[in-house]
């Protein structure tokens, strides 16, 4: 069975004492969790160590970079590369937000090698897509997402795919406290995981695990986490209160 996931994204927010206390609420509450559940943490990169030690111990929690550079290594000042989050024991980046997107001119073709770089060196992405508000009023947000996944992803093997981390965020939905409902966010994924299952066949598909992400809230993630294809949530704002997060965490399938 394809895992459960809640992903935290920090973005530029808290500073390391916040952060660190923030971790050790969360990691103290009494979480539901098992190897099919499991909690990321993604927070900014200078913290990235230090929130790592805080966790272990824990085997269903982990920490995730917000992202990384496309390139191996060289002059890029002020970049971060695949190789040294692996060599500071990361696992988990964060590939293609909206905010990466929209502030730093990331396109699909970038993020296609972004993903490449991930794997060359272990890292796992979390790929995410997702559609405007002017996409989703003219209607046309599968054919939208569908092309992201296919210039970013279709190149890849069925092997890498396999148990690949997808993350949904409608733009007009992250920050707004506009959340898509159940039904919206689990009809597009239901179309993603068809996507995927015609390029990869249903096997790849079916180990997908599909997060949804745009407000999602502790008094919402229960409702939109219980649809069949979503199999969690990227969370903003509400990762960055314990109590939310505990509450987001506890409403996993
Ligand atoms: P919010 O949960 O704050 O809407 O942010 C969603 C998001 O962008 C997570 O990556």
């Amino acid at each position: 069975m394809r895992k459960q996931i809640a992903a935290a994204n920090w973005k530029m927010n808290l500073t390391l004492e916040q952060g660190k206390a923030l971790t050790e609420e969360i990691a103290q509450a009494d979480l539901d969790l098992n190897d099919n559940r499991l909690v990321i943490l993604g927070v900014p990169f200078p913290y990235l160590v230090t929130i790592k030690e805080l966790l272990t111990g824990q085997p269903n929690m982990v920490v995730a970079a917000q992202n990384c550079y496309s390139k191996k290594s060289g002059a890029f000042t002020g970049e971060v590369s695949a190789t040294m989050l692996t060599s500071i024991g990361i696992q988990y980046v964060i590939i293609g937000h909206s905010e990466r997107r929209e502030y730093f001119n990331e396109t699909n073709d970038m993020l296609a090698e972004k993903v490449n770089i991930c794997f060359e060196n272990g890292l796992k992405p979390i790929f995410c897509c997702g559609e405007a508000l002017e996409i989703r009023e003219a209607g046309t947000q599968n054919s939208f997402v569908e092309n992201q996944l296919k210039e970013s992803l279709f190149h890849l093997s069925a092997e890498q795919l396999t148990g690949f981390i997808i993350a949904y965020e409608p733009i007009w939905a992250i920050g707004t406290g506009k959340t898509a409902t159940s039904a919206q966010a689990q009809e597009i994924q239901v179309h993603i995981r068809a996507v995927m299952a015609a390029q990869y066949g249903a096997e790849v598909a079916e180990s997908i695990s599909i997060l949804y992400g745009g407000s999602v809230k502790a008094a919402n993630a229960k409702e939109i986490f219980g649809q069949p294809d979503v199999d969690g949530g990227l969370v903003g704002g509400a990762s960055l209160i314990a109590d939310e997060f505990v509450l987001i965490i506890n409403g996993l399938k």
